[in-house]
């Protein structure tokens, strides 16, 4: 297998492994993924004959469950667990997807069925590196504020015998950090709030990563209707200043190549992408894994 950086002048993440002789993928050792993506985070896997007929097959090697993201994103390939990723052409900052919910994904898949050439680049960031290179006060500010998601997921009813005269009824989700939790029965929501640190330590090495939804804009993603601090705090706004500085240093830019797959530790890794200039054809599509199987 040949191994190279994923880098840019600056910084490196993750790698991409390509065959030397053997190009299916299902015959190589799944083990010899797993260690490479427990110490990088992220892995491109390229030039392996992936299509859209074997993609779920070989995800299917690394997972034990999805995320339930089809209320939200069309999907794609007849298969409920691809999804669209997000629509539109505006750059989208950097996020860790799904980072304010109780179902967030522990790995994020990208698969390259048209990459674009001169725009619309996905990016990625180490969480890590970001959270080692923030000064003393700033990584206090995030260690003892917890950050509130408000949110509304929409849902579908499985028993429609239990509407009630009551549109809006309290509920509970089992998940520490979820309150103020409402079923919104007139425009099937769960409204609900969640509380979670900005910072979170890596299952597969314990370090800590800077890995949230704080750099997003809101009308960018529905489900989100409001991100702030538990505790109001008159440094945020100039702390997350410093934040997006240091995160812009160690940004990365995914040049696509048609049939890539790129497998992301989504609790270490933020992604996001560039602009897509308006001629520029672009298709990439997602899959989410809720829990890995290793
Ligand atoms: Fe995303």
């Amino acid at each position: 297998m040949k191994i190279s950086e994923i880098s840019n002048n600056k910084t490196s993440a993750g790698y991409i492994l390509e065959p030397l002789k053997q190009k299916n993928i299902f015959e190589i050792d799944k083990q010899e993924f797993i260690k490479i993506f427990k110490e990088k985070g992220v892995i491109i896997f390229r030039n392996f004959n992936l299509n859209k007929e074997n993609i779920i097959k070989f995800t299917d090697l690394f997972t034990s469950k999805y995320a339930n993201d089809a209320l939200r994103r069309t999907t794609r390939l007849g298969n409920k667990n691809i999804h669209n990723v997000d629509p539109g052409i505006k750059e989208m900052p950097l996020h860790s997807e799904a980072s304010y919910s109780p179902s967030w994904p522990e790995i994020i898949w990208f698969y390259c069925n048209k990459a674009p050439l001169n725009s619309g680049y996905t990016t990625i960031c180490d969480g890590q590196r970001i959270y080692k290179n923030f000064r003393s006060e700033i990584k206090k500010f995030f260690l003892e504020n917890q950050v509130i998601y408000d949110l509304k997921i929409p849902f579908q009813l499985k028993q429609k015998n239990i509407i009630t005269k009551i549109k809006k009824r309290p509920w509970h989700i089992d998940y520490p950090g979820v309150h103020d939790c409402y079923l919104n029965l007139r425009t099937n929501e769960v409204n609900f709030k969640l509380k979670r640190y900005a910072v979170v330590k890596d299952k597969y090495n314990s370090e800590l990563s800077f890995v949230n939804h704080l750099q997003i804009i809101l009308n960018r993603d529905p489900q989100v209707k409001k991100i702030y601090l538990e505790k109001k705090n008159a440094k945020f706004k100039k702390i997350m200043e410093e934040v997006k500085k240091i995160s812009n240093e160690y940004i990365i830019d995914i040049s696509w190549n048609n049939g890539d797959l790129c497998m992301i530790n989504n609790q270490r890794f933020m992604h996001g992408r560039r602009k897509i200039h308006k001629n520029e054809e672009r298709d990439i599509i997602n899959i989410q894994t809720l829990k890995s199987s290793f």
